[in-house]
């Protein structure tokens, strides 16, 4: 039985070569040539593609609960068109309501993922709250395999937010513990503030308030305050969702002065700018942190490219045209987010490798290698070696697509990058060994993933292959 991906260009973080690839009872068995079949086993013919390790997005919100409405790509959906896109782990997060204790939270996520996820998954723990029993529950989540806490900055009405001390206390103990803090960072009182004032003039501003009211220094600002505590406490903190082109340079400065800071940026961040709010229906658009300018874009594609933005992840946070349209004109009330997980791999692949901009072993570590390393999963995923899970992806390089919602799997009816003509798409993913998507197809059984526990103290070497 098994699969032999046959005849393929094999890439990693670290090299591209020829060989056959054996996949068996869920695991990568063998690497090398001329293997014979067995009775029973599949053969994939993979001349002329990549075979890479399955994506990893470290950054999505499955039916999430937010602005009013419940985000449109559920445990079961989100699984499926993450799978067509090349992605072979999601991590979602489990967010504490304030005063009950975080593993509620993750047990209560855990019940809707559990038995309908495609592909594996795991949660990052969102902590709101700080009692006298947090260090005690930063362990029990690091012996349950969630060694990553998300902390907000902002949204305060959610209930989510926590203040500097809070951060400065959750950095000092998760450094004990090998935790990393994954923040959101904008500086909540600027910003409140900047949304009140141009709330005054919504019916004129339109979409354009989101973009007046959430400038580049609001993450900037809260980015250097972060790297500042983890200096302090030595404790590590990773940026999700970087916009800011200023925010990378903090990052950079605190990286070089020896603070453990990682950043993480988005497709939307590097290849869209805030003209898209001038469309007709720019509040699609609206995220948060809110796209910024071109110049930022160029900013972090150059922090992509040279190391301080350590992986791309997604921020998928799907909404239709219909939960969009609450918004009403006011610019306060669009639900925050969009659909991603599906169109990151080809994506990067086409305007990173396919520009020139770095090359095939950067994006392996950039949508693979490095969320594992970071995320505690590495080397059972996010590698092609003898004894880890056989998640992987058949690529085609020269594979053309042109982005249609009609065409993605993702239970939405926009995409940020509708008509967008790429070349290099995944022919076929495999979780696990088993063939989930073919030819951006989900094909595979619904509810065949699992909840992977993951291991502290994740790091990376910082090692790039240009
Ligand atoms: O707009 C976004 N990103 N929605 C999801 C929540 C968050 O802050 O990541
Ligand atoms: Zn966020
Ligand atoms: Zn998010």
């Amino acid at each position: 039985m098994g699969t032999i991906i046959k005849g393929g260009t094999l890439v990693t973080e670290s090299d591209v070569f020829q060989s056959d690839l054996v996949l068996d009872r869920g695991k990568i068995v063998a690497i090398g040539r001329d293997f014979t079949p067995q009775p029973g086993t599949e053969v994939v013919d993979a001349r002329g593609r990549y075979v890479m390790p399955g994506g990893i997005d470290a950054h999505v919100h499955f039916q999430l609960p937010f602005c009013g409405t419940v985000s449109s790509d559920d445990f079961v959906n989100g699984t499926k068109a993450a799978a067509c896109g090349g992605i072979t782990t999601v991590i979602d997060y489990a967010i504490q309501v304030k005063g009950r204790p975080v593993m509620e939270a993750v047990k209560n996520r855990r019940a809707e993922a559990d038995g309908r996820v495609c592909i594996d998954y795991s949660l990052h723990a969102g902590l709101t709250d700080w009692s006298e029993n947090s260090p005690r529950e930063l362990e029990q989540l690091i012996d349950y395999g969630i060694p990553t806490i998300k902390m907000f900055m902002i949204y305060k009405d959610q209930g989510w937010m926590a203040d500097d001390f809070m951060l400065y206390r959750a950095l000092e103990e998760t450094a004990r513990i090998g935790a990393m803090i994954e923040l959101h960072a904008e500086s909540v009182f600027v910003m409140d503030g900047l949304i009140k004032k141009y709330h005054r003039d919504f019916r004129k501003l339109g979409a354009w308030g989101h973009v007046l009211s959430r400038p580049a220094f609001v993450e900037e600002e809260a980015v250097q305050r972060a790297i500042k505590w983890a200096e302090v406490t030595n404790g590590r903190v990773y940026i999700v969702h970087m916009s800011a082109g200023a925010a990378a340079d903090a990052v950079k400065a605190g990286q070089e002065r020896g603070v453990s800071v990682y950043a993480e940026t988005c497709p939307q961040y590097l290849l869209l700018d805030d003209s898209v709010f001038t469309k007709k229906n720019g509040h699609w658009y609206a995220t948060c942190p809110q796209i910024k300018k071109r110049e930022d874009a160029d900013r972090l594609w150059r922090g992509v490219i040279n190391g301080e933005v350590s992986l791309i992840a997604t921020d998928t946070c799907t909404f239709t045209t219909k939960q969009k349209a609450m918004w009403h004109g006011d610019f306060t009330k669009i639900p925050y987010g969009m659909p991603g997980v599906e169109t990151m791999v080809p994506l990067m692949y086409t305007f990173g490798v396919g520009k020139k901009r770095f090359s095939l072993n950067r994006f392996v570590q950039l949508v693979s290698t490095n969320p594992a390393r970071l995320h505690g999963l590495y080397p059972r995923k996010g590698t092609l070696t003898v004894g880890a899970d056989a998640d992987v992806v058949v690529f085609d390089p020269k594979k053309k697509f042109v982005i249609t919602p009609k065409r993605l799997q993702t239970n939405c009816d926009w995409s940020p990058y509708d008509g967008w003509k790429l070349t290099g798409y995944p022919a076929m993913t495999f979780s696990r060994g088993r063939l989930v998507a073919r030819e951006g197809k989900f094909i595979g059984e619904t509810g065949g993933g699992q909840f992977v526990r993951r291991e502290p103290w994740g790091a990376i070497e910082g090692r790039i292959k240009k």
